[in-house]
């Protein structure tokens, strides 16, 4: 496993770290990840953390920036594998609480992790967490790509951080990149979302609540990340986007 950190954000009292993984074995096989840390007076939140394939990598890549006993919550956008697989393993080397929506709570007992007592679940209508001096926002993202699925937006650093919504399958390697030119990297969006997202109306929802948030930057789970006016044009371009159960006639 190949892997890549980034400083997003950082101030005396708050941070923001990207993780990416590739498999440089297996490139043409594996799907390339991007993981973050969010780290504010000294307790950390990690998102998405991913496979048991890329936990002992980014186990070690995370210890770099904080002591995993201070990671007090561990967030799960939805219940997929290459976001929830190492449920089990976090849980035995942290001492976190899980963050996810109530609709995957039983499903986690297939990847080994059965201690509800260790999860606070989110209801529908989301959620907003006093973290450290600061407050993190769980945004309802529901269908886009899965039925019970949450944005997280960090007030303090301005980064959404948008799980598979805005991702690309890019392929390797697989580092930190900004979108340059919108109009190009939408051939990479294109295919993805209009497959993987369940519908315009599902698109609208999340746009209008996250188009009223002052974002900085957009930091998707998979693939390049979003500022500057390419936040703009790629919230544009998701609010039109016809996909799921729009597109259903042409499969
Ligand atoms: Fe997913
Ligand atoms: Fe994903």
């Amino acid at each position: 496993m190949d892997g890549s950190c980034k400083i997003l954000y950082e101030n005396d009292l708050h941070k923001c770290v990207m993780f990416s993984f590739d498999d440089e074995t297996h490139e043409d096989s594996f799907l390339s990840v991007n993981q973050y840390l969010v780290v504010d007076n000294g307790v950390g939140i990690l998102l998405d953390p991913g496979s048991d394939v890329a936990f002992d990598e980014l186990y070690d890549a995370v210890s770099e920036h904080i002591k995993i006993s201070n990671i007090k919550y561990i967030f799960l956008s939805h219940q997929d594998p290459d976001v929830s697989g190492s449920i089990a393993r976090w849980s035995i080397s942290a001492n976190a609480k899980f963050i996810l929506s109530s609709l995957w709570a039983r499903f986690m007992s297939h990847y080994g992790f059965m201690q509800t007592d260790r999860m606070i679940l989110l209801n529908d209508k989301g959620a907003t967490l006093k973290f450290g001096k600061s407050s993190l926002h769980f945004i309802p993202a529901h269908f886009l790509h899965s039925p019970g699925n949450f944005s997280l937006y960090d007030e303090t650093s301005k980064i959404l951080f948008s799980g598979d919504i805005g991702a690309a399958i890019v392929g390797a390697p697989n580092q930190y990149k900004i979108v340059d030119d919108f109009l190009k990297h939408k051939e990479y969006l294109q295919g993805f979302h209009e497959r993987y997202m369940g519908s315009n109306k599902a698109c609208k929802t999340w746009v209008n609540i996250v188009e009223k948030l002052d974002i900085d930057m957009i930091a998707p789970q998979h693939g390049f990340l979003f500022d500057g006016k390419n936040t703009a044009l790629f919230l544009a371009w998701l609010k039109e986007l016809k996909c799921g159960s729009d597109i259903l006639g042409t499969l």
